[in-house]
């Protein structure tokens, strides 16, 4: 298949096109940057020795984008552009609203303009908010607690109503919980900007020197070990899913969305020793109190996605640790 991946040049969407060039498909990625380095799909190249097309654009700017879909016969597109930072989202919601949302209208009707109806839409566990049942299943209510997971929501509806009102669409939305790791080689691998927000990258700073102590938000959780428990899913899993996904467009299948997660939910400090056998490194840590809108344990019911896309993971969270040692040690600034 012809591919276009916006945010390719990402964290998820850099190890998604390692994937799909291995099954041959041909990849175009476009993104605007502002997240990530051109040098992750250098190595992606590397890495595949196959050829990735980039364009630099940002997708809301329609002009470029149509260019784009002018010379290219697209099969489908993998929809992984966006800000994503839950915390940043409060402090600058206009922007998170005008970047997440504008982007995949434009989108939209680019694809809809040159008859490219097949996507695959990054979406997130985030849209459970605060699940009532464990494991959550896709059924399970929504809500968002920040402008973030507020995008999230309004897109999964743009896209199902769309679909609703015009069958050739075909839209399938990934909600992931928790990606971590990198790839096995540790030649591409999560690269924050700046201060990480998510665990793993924090743990592997500190892990590396380059970070003094992991702060822990909460040990009075109702868990066995007091810490918050969430559903680490290694990133090559995450990327299989889309592939899983992709074939599965060919379905009669007009919106849905599937939960991309392992099933199982580890806790802080879990992750913090298996970190310590991946590094061999000490990772000193202090408890403090819990964050506002955390909450006790998340975990996904995938069997829809097991079901419906024949996909499940296979990778665990010390292999996810291995690899993201082995990418944080080999590149200890990142892609710069
Ligand atoms: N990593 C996670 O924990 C996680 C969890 C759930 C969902 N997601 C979603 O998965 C997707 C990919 O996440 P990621 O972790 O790879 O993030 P990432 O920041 O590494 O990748 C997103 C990419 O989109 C690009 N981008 C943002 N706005 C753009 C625009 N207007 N035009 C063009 N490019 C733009 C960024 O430069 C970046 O390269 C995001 O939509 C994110 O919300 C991520």
């Amino acid at each position: 298949m012809n591919i276009l991946v916006t945010g390719g040049a990402g964290y998820i969407g850099s190890h998604t096109i390692v994937q799909l060039l291995e099954k041959n498909h041909a990849v175009v990625a476009i993104d605007n940057l502002s997240n990530s380095s051109h040098e992750s799909l250098y190595r992606v190249e590397k890495l595949t020795n196959k050829t990735v097309e980039f364009h630099e654009i940002d997708l809301r700017d329609s002009e470029a984008l149509r260019s784009i879909f002018y010379s290219h016969d697209f099969d489908a597109v993998i929809h992984f552009a966006g800000l994503k930072a839950v915390g940043e989202s409060s402090a600058r919601a206009l922007h998170y609203y005008q970047n997440n949302l504008e982007s995949t209208l434009c989108l939209l009707e680019v694809m809809k303009q040159f008859d490219v109806k097949k996507l695959v839409f990054s979406s997130s566990a985030t849209v459970y908010g605060d699940p009532e049942t464990l494991p959550v299943k896709e059924s399970a209510s929504r809500s968002a607690t920040n402008p973030y997971g507020q995008t999230k929501l309004m897109i999964e509806q743009i896209l199902e109503d769309i679909s609703a009102t015009n069958e050739d669409w075909n839209i399938t939305s990934l909600r992931y919980f928790n990606p971590i790791g990198a790839h096995e080689s540790g030649t591409i691998g999560e690269d924050p900007n700046g201060l990480p927000n998510n665990l793993l990258p924090y743990i592997a700073q500190v892990a590396s020197g380059k970070l003094e102590k992991l702060t822990v938000f909460g040990d009075n959780y109702d868990t066995p070990d007091g810490t918050g428990m969430r559903d680490y899913i290694h990133v090559v899993d995450l990327a299989k899913a889309h592939l899983a996904a992709l074939e599965h467009l060919d379905h009669p299948n007009i919106y849905k969305a599937y939960n991309i997660g392992t099933g199982t939910a580890h806790s802080v400090l879990a992750m913090v020793d298996a970190f310590k056998k991946a590094s061999g490194k000490p990772i000193p840590y202090e408890i403090a109190g819990r964050r506002h809108g955390d909450i006790a344990t998340c975990y996904a019911d995938p069997s829809l996605a097991l079901k419906e896309l024949e996909w499940h993971t296979t990778l665990t969270i010390q292999d996810a640790c291995d690899s993201a040692w082995k990418w944080q040690s080999s590149n200890p600034n990142g892609y710069q």
